[in-house]
């Protein structure tokens, strides 16, 4: 009810009766005040003029479940919101037990704190403080086969970057395959798990994290992460960047379902590549060479052309590919 009110309350910047409120929530006068009062106490500022009614003035840059339900307008992606203000493991870890008990396609964990976020590589992902950053999963039940999955953190790189575009404005690029990125800083990481079962797909989890609102970073993060905070110069709703990137995903996602491929995404994944055309380094198990970017195939491989013209195609995992000066 408090998520269906809120909704109510933001399609509108006027006054919205309680007699109106009512009648879209099929309850009581006491029952829309009550919801009313305990989102007031949640933080939110709601306005009640008599012969008016209700009226939303402030909002609080929560992680809800409601808060993240009033924003979305997606029709699978986020169909259940498990919402944590802190989560002691990873949020892909807990959407995998959801997906084993059962839990729907679309279904999507979301977390304000993160203590144990797993970052690609066996890596960390560091604990920002609390209402800074997103870190959330996304429970996907795919018909692809197991080879097609990782064109699904393609697609996420690009969600998140549309995400960003609509609720900041600020045009971020991507690092293949999937990281997002200002400049040489990282603003995204997206961390892409798959579950087998008989050699099927069962389930596969894109856990995606967002710096957001941090003012700053220290130690060794100031030089590799941004945050959006730090680019657009003000903060922004994390629960309306959730919901603007659910829906992206499904665009996207039903483009790659559609074609069993990227072919429809790669001319724009390839508009915001950085290093496209430019030198770059590949660092793979069995050596480190350079070569020149030319943006991705179908497939979502990344190819990368030799001194002497021949083009080499790069599938994710085991390779790195850095710019010549760096990170990016
Ligand atoms: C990377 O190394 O760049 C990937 C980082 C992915 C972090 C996100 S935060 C939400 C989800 N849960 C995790 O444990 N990791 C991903």
């Amino acid at each position: 009810m408090k998520e269906k009110i809120l909704k109510l309350l933001r399609q509108t910047d006027d006054y919205i009766s309680g007699q109106d409120l009512c009648e879209h929530l099929g309850v009581s006068r006491t029952a829309v005040w009550k919801a009313v009062n305990a989102l007031k106490a949640e933080g939110y500022q709601i306005e009640a003029v008599q012969n008016k009614g209700y009226r939303l003035t402030g909002v609080p840059d929560v992680l809800t479940e409601e808060e993240i339900g009033s924003h979305l307008d997606t029709s699978w992606a986020g169909c259940r919101v498990e919402a944590y203000e802190r989560i002691s493991y990873s949020t892909n870890l807990r959407a995998k037990e959801l997906a084993g008990r059962g839990a729907a396609h679309g279904t999507l964990v979301v977390a304000d704190v993160q203590e144990g976020g797993k970052g690609r590589r066996g890596r960390e992902w560091v604990v920002p403080p609390a209402g800074t950053n997103i870190a959330m999963s996304l429970l996907l039940r795919p018909s692809l086969a197991p080879s097609q999955a990782s064109m699904l953190t393609l697609v996420a790189a690009l969600a998140v970057r549309k995400g960003i575009q609509e609720i900041t404005g600020l045009e971020a690029r991507i690092k293949w395959p999937n990281d997002v990125i200002f400049g040489r800083k990282k603003v995204c990481g997206i961390l892409t798990e798959m579950t087998l079962e008989e050699g099927e797909i069962q389930c596969v989890i894109v856990g995606i994290g967002i710096n957001v609102n941090n003012e700053s970073f220290s130690g060794d993060l100031e030089e590799k992460a941004t945050s959006l905070a730090m680019e657009g110069g003000r903060n922004y709703s994390r629960a309306a960047l959730v919901a603007a990137v659910m829906k992206a995903f499904e665009t996207y996602y039903a483009e790659l379902l559609a074609d069993g491929d990227l072919r429809n995404l790669t001319a724009e994944y390839n508009s915001c590549l950085t290093a496209r055309n430019e030198t770059v380094c590949i660092m793979a198990p069995d050596g480190v060479w350079e070569g020149t970017s030319r943006g991705i195939n179908a497939g979502g491989a990344l190819l990368v052309e030799h001194a002497d013209g021949q083009i080499e195609e790069i599938v994710s995992g085991e390779v790195s590919v850095r710019g010549i000066y760096g990170y990016v």
